[in-house]
């Protein structure tokens, strides 16, 4: 069996993002509850357009398309992107997909809400996750809002090593640890087992580049927010209706930080 490295657009994007994603049970009708929280809670209408950042392959930003929304969404993995607009088309919807890097975002004052879903923020150096939310914010209406759905730092989930079979081979992921001095969740590299090619896939540097993830509280996620001018921000304890209150317990940290 041959050893080789892949990097995150070339291979481990679509095994994670698309190949373990779309293999968990429920995902579909999850995806549609977490629509359906980001309808309400950013009070989007038919027409209304959208900003989706870091879309992966585009589910969420398929669904809120076909709610009627003007959905804009990029991913940083070209890989990606090719498999949303598949979907799109499968789907009869329109969507702006295009690859591109959150700390560029040069949109001005266009869309009426913004998300960025299952745990998209804080790949970053602290002055480049600040870049990330002032380009979201300059992107944004006045009075449209941004819709960061994080991990709840006070209840991590229990990350565990796990093998699951996927189209093609075997997928072992090892377990995030957290590194609490430096308020970080580490990923670890995945292995593949390729039973098509009869190789086993490694990571390299390029596919590890988004492991580290910074973990703000809340308290530190609202200073950051409003020092790039957002007026309001409120939290929620989970990314589906109905609204629940935010708390050390609960399952997800979800912010909504309106210009
Ligand atoms: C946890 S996934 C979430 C994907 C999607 N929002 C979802 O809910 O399925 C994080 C995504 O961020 C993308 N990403 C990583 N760095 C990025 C960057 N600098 N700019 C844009 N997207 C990036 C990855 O390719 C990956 O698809």
């Amino acid at each position: 069996m041959e050893i080789v490295e892949r990097g995150w657009n070339d291979f481990w994007a679509v095994v994670f993002r698309v190949k373990h994603r779309r293999s968990i049970p429920g995902i579909h009708e999850y995806d549609r509850m977490v629509v359906d929280f980001c309808v309400e809670v950013l009070g989007l209408k038919e027409g209304d357009e959208v900003l989706d950042i870091a879309c992966g392959a585009g589910d969420h930003s398929i669904l809120l398309a076909k709610r009627g929304m003007k959905v804009t969404a990029f991913d940083i993995a070209e890989s990606l992107i090719r498999v949303a607009l598949e979907g799109a088309a499968e789907e009869g919807v329109e969507v702006d997909f295009y690859t591109g890097d959150m700390r560029e975002i040069n949109f001005v004052q266009r869309f009426k809400g913004a998300v960025m879903l299952s745990h998209s923020f804080g790949f970053f150096d602290h002055e480049e996750n600040m870049r990330v939310l002032e380009g979201a914010y300059n992107a944004l209406l006045e009075g449209g809002s941004l819709l960061l759905d994080l991990m709840n730092p006070y209840n991590l989930p229990r990350f565990q090593k796990t093998w699951t079979r996927l189209d093609g081979g075997y997928l072992l992921s090892e377990p995030h640890v957290i590194d609490a001095p430096a308020g970080m969740l580490r990923g670890r590299p995945a292995t593949f087992i390729d039973t098509e090619g009869d190789r086993i896939v490694l990571a390299n540097e390029d596919a590890l580049s988004n492991n580290d993830i910074r973990m703000y509280t809340a308290l530190e996620i609202r200073a950051m927010l409003e020092d790039v001018g957002f007026k309001r921000v409120e939290f929620y304890g989970a990314n589906k209706l109905p609204r629940t209150p935010y708390t050390a317990r609960s399952e997800r940290m979800v912010v909504v930080a309106t210009r």
